[in-house]
């Protein structure tokens, strides 16, 4: 029997946090109590250090297939575990796209492989992201893939959108959906305000967001579907979400530590670690999507993780790749920002960050009790430091959080009760 004690945590359970001993037997949570002893069992002295539920990150990209250079599922599962992650989905703009069961098969075997953290394939909603024909979603589902989007991109044809969220339905999937109106993007690299203006950076409007989102909940409405909206970045998102959720819509939505963290006075810098798709918005934005996080219209914090290679970064603003390098400072981020920020309490925050994703996903994990899967975290939230991109894990360096001094620091991640980092 494979045994480990944690011994002397605070525990992060769903509606309080409390000192307890957990004793994970056999890949699950065995017994949770005072003072547990157990014979031969590894013990894990957690004494100053808060256990949380393995932090589920349900909107990765790992890039491989055919991006390695940039990340791949080795690099991106050994970063995941060092932010907290114990579960990960990957989204399935790679090359070749991850749109039919050979590549959901492939990047599911490689990840098992890697043996760090469970690595669910999201599948493509269209056969090579064209927005042409609907991929075979039965076949992906069967081979692993536990949701369908076609990120990176929109979906731009409406019909499209409809025959996907009935025909993934047919087999207990939901569409994620990248919100975006290429018409009104039109080139567009950074949020259109003053700040776009000052920098001479073509802006992107909050409506070429807005719209689609806004479709998307008629759609789910109309068809009585589920929908989930990916990346919310806008206080107008937040509102609609809000509106939708009140009747009864079944949508679901995300954001990410960069759309409560920052405003787009960043962009004035010309780093383009601060480009990113949709863009970093303006301090009504954050302030919405902070409330849309504290009142549940935003179910989960994800990360978008999008590592990309230092030369497609090192390059003109509007020149370099979107995207954030996001997944070891996740937790810190929002620790800081929500938690210490008053947003959210310890409970809420595991929520948003494993509870809620694996709700959406029918994925196990997300709660501390008694015969569930043992996915752990645990953190030192006394820790401060400052966040360093030399140190990242992942092959994506691209942050634009460097030099940022953080609070709460991820120092072990148990994964089916075994430990898979240690910091
Ligand atoms: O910033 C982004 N990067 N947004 C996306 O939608 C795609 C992602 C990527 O794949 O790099
Ligand atoms: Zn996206
Ligand atoms: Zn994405």
């Amino acid at each position: 029997m494979r045994k480990l004690l944690i011994k002397g945590g605070q525990v992060v359970f769903a509606d309080e946090v409390k000192a307890a001993d957990i004793l994970l037997e056999n890949g699950k949570i065995a017994k949770i109590g005072k003072n547990l002893k157990a014979d031969g069992a590894e013990v894990i002295d957690a004494a100053g250090l808060t256990v949380f539920p393995g932090l589920i990150d349900m909107h990765v990209h790992l890039r491989e297939p055919g991006f390695e250079y940039k990340e791949d599922i080795a690099s991106g599962s050994a970063a995941a575990v060092a932010g907290g992650f114990t579960q990960v989905c990957c989204m399935p703009n790679t090359d070749p796209v991850c749109d039919n069961a050979a590549v959901v098969g492939y990047i599911a075997a490689r990840a098992k492989e890697v043996g760090l953290c469970k690595v669910h394939p999201i599948g493509a909603i269209t056969r090579g992201e064209k927005g042409e024909t609907l991929s075979e979603m039965g076949k992906m589902k069967d081979a692993g893939a536990v949701a369908v989007s076609d990120d990176g991109k929109p979906v731009a044809n409406a019909r499209m959108m409809r025959l996907a969220m009935e025909y993934a339905s047919d087999f207990g999937l939901i569409c994620l959906s990248h919100c975006e109106d290429k018409d009104l993007v039109d080139g567009g690299v950074v949020n259109e305000g003053y700040n776009s203006t000052l920098a001479g950076l073509k802006g992107i409007p909050r409506a070429a967001e807005e719209i689609m989102l806004a479709r998307e909940i008629i759609l789910a409405e109309t068809l009585h579907k589920r929908a989930h909206i990916c990346h919310v970045s806008t206080k107008g998102g937040v509102q609609l979400l809000r509106e939708a959720k009140a009747r009864g819509v079944q949508v679901t939505a995300e954001t990410c530590p960069h759309y409560f963290t920052l405003t787009d006075d960043v962009v004035t810098s010309f780093d383009a670690n601060t480009k990113v798709n949709p863009p970093i918005r303006e301090a009504e934005d954050v302030a919405a999507i902070k409330e849309g996080l504290r009142d549940g219209t935003l179910d989960c914090i994800v990360t978008d993780h999008a590592p990309h290679h230092v030369d497609e970064k090192n390059v003109e603003y509007n020149l370099a790749a979107f995207g954030i390098s996001g997944i070891e400072t996740s937790f810190s981020l929002s620790y800081t920002y929500l938690v210490k920020g008053g947003v959210l309490s310890l409970s809420e925050l595991a929520d948003r960050m494993s509870a809620a994703p694996a709700r959406i996903l029918h994925l196990e994990g997300g709660k501390i009790a008694e015969g569930e899967v043992a996915d752990l975290m645990l953190a030192d939230l006394n820790a401060e430091y400052v966040i360093d991109s030399k140190k990242f894990v992942s092959k994506g360096k691209n942050t634009p959080f460097g030099g940022m001094k953080v609070s709460g620091k991820v120092l072990c991640t148990i994964v089916d009760g075994d430990v898979k980092y240690r910091a």
